[in-house]
């Protein structure tokens, strides 16, 4: 099929995300809005994706045989098949898609690497030294008059990082990741930082390489249980905007911290396109970046993409060809979105599988359900994860945000649901 725009004929084409969680879900459902996108194709996909393709994320040959024989764009969702170089094989082989290389998802494949380029750069992050003798590190706790975090270098799925409270803490942790090697090859070398009390915010920006376009701001509720208690998951709900992130410190960010990041990289030969996340503390109205991601957060993608009012879809392929400052200013709906992640009981740790979720055709039109770990079998969703659904709703303010969400989270049950009741309510208080 063809259509005109600005007086040129342009094929419409396919395009493929790459993940299986509730950031593909959000992604792919916004991409097949696009008039320009003929079949959103998602490879491995979740019970709520369309044309699932049975291809896991690593494997990158398999992925891109698929792309050239059905001319699709590709887009990835998570940070593993970037730091295992899905782009720069794609870009061989001449096939469009759209993120970071390898060098440059360097930024959240070592956080060692990202920690001295922020170093050398001047931008802002925690002091910090690295150790890869457990010795070594405990005779620096001891000597600090400061709490620490202690970080494995590596991927770890989001835990190899650990907050602590006292010396005994760090020194434990030291333990955990240097010497029983909980995180395996992650945790070869840590990272022992200054723990920054403050308020945490996520922010989000789209890059060519060259510019960065921000994205809406928002926040993410990362501990199991209310009141930002127990252990850190991969974030239990978000909503956008955050009230947190006022047009100052957005500016302070975007200058001090993503366009900062983005010409360093330049300046070092890396071109960085795709979606750069900076996790933020901010203590006495400064910023300090935390970790980056070099992806969309998951859950944050969920309600950032409800309030996108522009065709995703031409933002990344003008990032994916360095030609983002050709594009019109996107715009947001003036509205606040909440999404109240659906979780397994049990997780982060261990939780049952295979339930039947029930309740889908209740819920209301002001809300989206985004799949997760759900597969589909026998017309039937079943439970295939820890993180389960994304139910996320558009409000005019953030409570009434919050009470759509809500009331669509008791329509959907199965067994073991979980889910935090408090999502939003730190926006509420902040306001
Ligand atoms: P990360 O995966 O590096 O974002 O760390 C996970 C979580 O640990 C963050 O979301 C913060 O809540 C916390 N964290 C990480 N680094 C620090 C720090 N330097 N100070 C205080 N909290 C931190
Ligand atoms: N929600 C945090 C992350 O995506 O890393």
């Amino acid at each position: 099929m063809d259509y005109i725009v600005e007086k040129k004929i342009i094929s419409m084409v396919n395009v493929l995300v790459v993940g299986s969680g509730g950031r593909e879900h959000a992604l792919s459902w916004k991409l097949s809005h696009s008039s320009k996108v003929e079949t959103v194709f998602t490879a491995p996909g979740n019970g709520g994706t369309e044309n699932n393709v049975p291809i896991s994320v690593d494997d990158i040959d398999g992925l891109a045989e698929f792309a050239k024989k059905n001319n699709c764009f590709t887009v990835v969702g998570p940070e593993d098949p970037l730091a295992a170089g899905i782009v720069d094989k794609f870009n061989q082989l001449e096939l469009k898609i759209f993120g970071p290389t390898k060098k440059a998802a360097q930024l959240e494949s070592s956080k060692i690497w990202a920690k001295d380029f922020m170093k050398r750069n001047n931008i802002p992050t925690a002091r910090f030294e690295i150790f890869d003798d457990p010795k070594k590190a405990q005779q620096y706790v001891e000597s600090l008059d400061y709490n620490v975090v202690v970080k494995a270098d590596g991927l770890a799925a989001g835990k190899g990082v650990i907050v602590c409270n006292s010396n005994e803490e760090a020194i434990s942790a030291i333990q955990t990741i240097l010497v029983k090697k909980t995180f395996g090859e992650a945790g070869n070398r840590i990272i022992i930082e200054e723990r920054i009390d403050g308020i945490e915010a996520s922010y989000i920006a789209l890059s060519d390489g060259k510019i960065a376009i921000p994205m809406a701001s928002s926040q993410d509720h990362k501990r199991i249980f209310d009141n930002d208690t127990g252990p850190n998951t991969g974030g239990m709900g978000a909503y956008s905007p955050t009230p947190i992130i006022d047009d100052v410190l957005s500016k302070k960010i975007q200058e001090k911290i993503i366009d900062k990041t983005i010409q360093s990289m330049a300046n070092e030969e890396i071109d960085f396109r795709g979606f750069l996340y900076a996790g933020i503390m901010i203590r006495d109205n400064e910023p300090y970046v935390l970790e980056y991601n070099v992806r969309m957060g998951d859950p944050e993608c969920q309600p950032i993409t409800m309030r996108m009012d522009f065709d995703l879809f031409d933002y990344f392929v003008a990032s994916s060809e360095g030609n983002l400052s050709s594009m019109p200013p996107i715009s947001w709906k003036n509205q606040f979105a909440v999404c109240v992640v659906l979780a397994s009981q049990g997780y982060p740790e261990a939780y049952s599988k295979n339930e039947e979720i029930t309740g889908f055709e209740s819920v209301s039109n002001k809300s989206h359900v985004f799949h997760a770990g759900t597969k589909k079998s026998d017309g039937k969703i079943l439970s295939n994860g820890g993180r389960v659904l994304g139910v996320t709703a558009l409000g005019d303010t953030l409570e009434s945000a919050i009470a759509n969400a809500y009331d669509s989270v008791d329509k959907v049950s199965w067994p073991h649901k979980y889910f935090r009741k408090d999502i939003g309510q730190k926006g509420l208080a902040y306001l």
